[in-house]
């Protein structure tokens, strides 16, 4: 049997939704992180209970045949994705099989299981990156990217990052080429000291529109004319249609703002989905695969199905995409989001779009949904990772609406949720994967749920 801190040597055997994976040794399950199946690992135990046990990889000793692809030069240090060597369709294998277990441990039954759709590009398909500017080691060069590997303070440069926009990189390079040359220090986590905190860049993929977002501290003050002047001179694929100063003196190692200055153009950007518009703000959620936002909503669309004359609720509704989408057969669609700079987004983009019948309030689901008088027929749940609070989830089951359709960015916590609706005489009808986050431990998931 493993025992806390011994050093073991073990063949992964199978990998879970999350990004764990794990083998066995005495049979006992050992697991570790990013583990690939197929692999033989060494590992130090971490955590060891009788049955089950927590390990953390050393060196993998041997390789898997699945990691049989070409990386890029950031693969393994950089924390981003962890996939990439196995080849895409092996990935969407592993992640459905991923999903399909959940159901089993959680015994939620279905009717019929829709298998998994890939992402449209493999690679480019990232259309928002929250970059950090720090150094690669202890008082190294700036760097400017994302966080290596299991370190919290470390930063990897990723200017070849495969799965982020191509236009990113050169913007990256430019940006993180004028603040070496300015000598200007990154922020410090643990001493709250320096100006450059993050870079945030999005991209409207079908609309061609980029916005950039520097976030600083306001420790220094600095004119950045030059460098906006240096990044509209250049040829991107995109068109840079507006660049803020966001001012951030906040402890805590996120993206937020104290107050955002529009040095260039305007501080959102418009974008097109499945002939719809959307305007999005700089700090609202929007789905970062466009590509594949057109064909996870279409998947939830076919599971709405006839919404004719049919109230529908959208609940955790971002800027509104969704209930969008269903609002021209729908007879009325409510949204309830919290971050209010979305909801007034969704407002607008049910203006432009010229659909007079959605309503979109800001608040908590928890809080906001018991207020709703109406009757919903339909119910569509978009929760973030974390899912639903138990007690919206027991409002949302109070309406009794004969359709549900649950879209989650995280299988755990819905079947969670979903044993919950099993209990209150709901039925899975349909289950589909979509995989909007390619070589990554990510997939998004659209259930179709209906009272028996
Ligand atoms: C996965 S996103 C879905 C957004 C939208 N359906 C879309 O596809 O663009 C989840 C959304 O829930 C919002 N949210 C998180 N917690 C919430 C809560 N307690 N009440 C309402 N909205 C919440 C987030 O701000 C985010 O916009």
């Amino acid at each position: 049997m493993p025992k806390k801190k011994e050093v073991i040597e073990f063949k992964i055997e199978e990998s879970e939704f999350g990004g764990k994976a794990y083998g066995y040794i005495d049979g006992v399950k050992v697991k570790v992180k990013h583990g690939i199946p197929g692999q033989v690992v060494k590992a130090v135990v971490k955590k060891a209970k009788r049955k089950e046990a927590e390990a953390k990889i050393l060196e993998v000793i041997e390789n898997s045949p699945l990691e049989d692809q070409d990386t890029c030069s950031h693969f393994g240090r950089c924390g981003g994705c962890f996939q990439q060597a196995i080849a895409y369709e092996k990935q969407l294998e592993l992640k459905e099989k991923q999903v399909k277990d959940l159901f089993v441990e959680f015994n939620v039954q279905y009717k019929e299981w829709l298998g998994i759709e890939g992402s449209p590009e493999p690679f480019n398909y990232r259309n928002k990156m929250e970059f950090s500017f720090g150094d690669e080691e202890k008082g190294g060069p700036l760097t400017l990217g994302m966080h290596k590997r299991g370190r919290h303070h470390d930063i990897v440069t990723v200017d070849e990052c495969r799965i982020m926009d191509e236009d990113f990189r050169k913007i990256l390079v430019t940006i993180l080429q004028y603040f070496k040359e300015k000598n200007l220090s990154q922020y410090n986590t643990r001493r709250h000291e320096g100006y450059l905190r993050h870079l945030v860049v999005r991209k409207a993929h079908f609309a061609g529109e980029i916005l950039i977002n520097l976030v600083t501290t306001t420790q220094e003050k600095l004119d950045l004319k030059d460098l906006v002047e240096e990044l509209l001179g250049f040829e991107l694929k995109g068109k840079i249609i507006g660049f803020l100063h966001t001012f951030n003196d906040n402890l805590a190692d996120v993206v937020q703002s104290d107050r955002t200055d529009i040095l260039f153009g305007r501080d959102y950007l418009m974008e097109e989905l499945l002939g719809l518009k959307f305007k999005i703000s700089a700090f609202s959620f929007f789905q970062t695969n466009s590509q594949g936002a057109e064909k996870l909503y279409s998947i939830v669309r076919d599971f709405v199905g006839e919404s004719e004359e049919q109230v529908v609720f959208d609940l955790y509704c971002g800027t509104g995409t969704i209930g969008q989408i269903v609002a021209p057969t729908a007879k009325q669609v409510i949204g309830i989001e919290i971050i209010e700079d979305a909801v007034e987004a969704a407002k607008e983009n049910a203006k432009l779009n010229n659909l007079n019948n959605c309503r979109f309030i800001a608040g908590d689901v928890k809080e906001e949904v018991k207020k709703l008088k109406e009757k919903p027929d339909i119910i569509i749940l978009d929760p973030p990772r974390a899912g639903i609070h138990p007690n919206a989830l027991k409002d949302v089951m109070s309406f009794e609406a004969e359709k549900i359709v649950y879209v989650s960015c995280n299988p755990k916590t819905m079947v969670r949720d979903l044993v919950e609706l099993e209990g209150r005489g709901y039925k899975v009808e349909q289950v589909k994967c979509m995989d909007m986050f390619p070589h990554t431990a990510h997939v998004e998931c659209v259930v179709l749920i209906e009272k028996e």
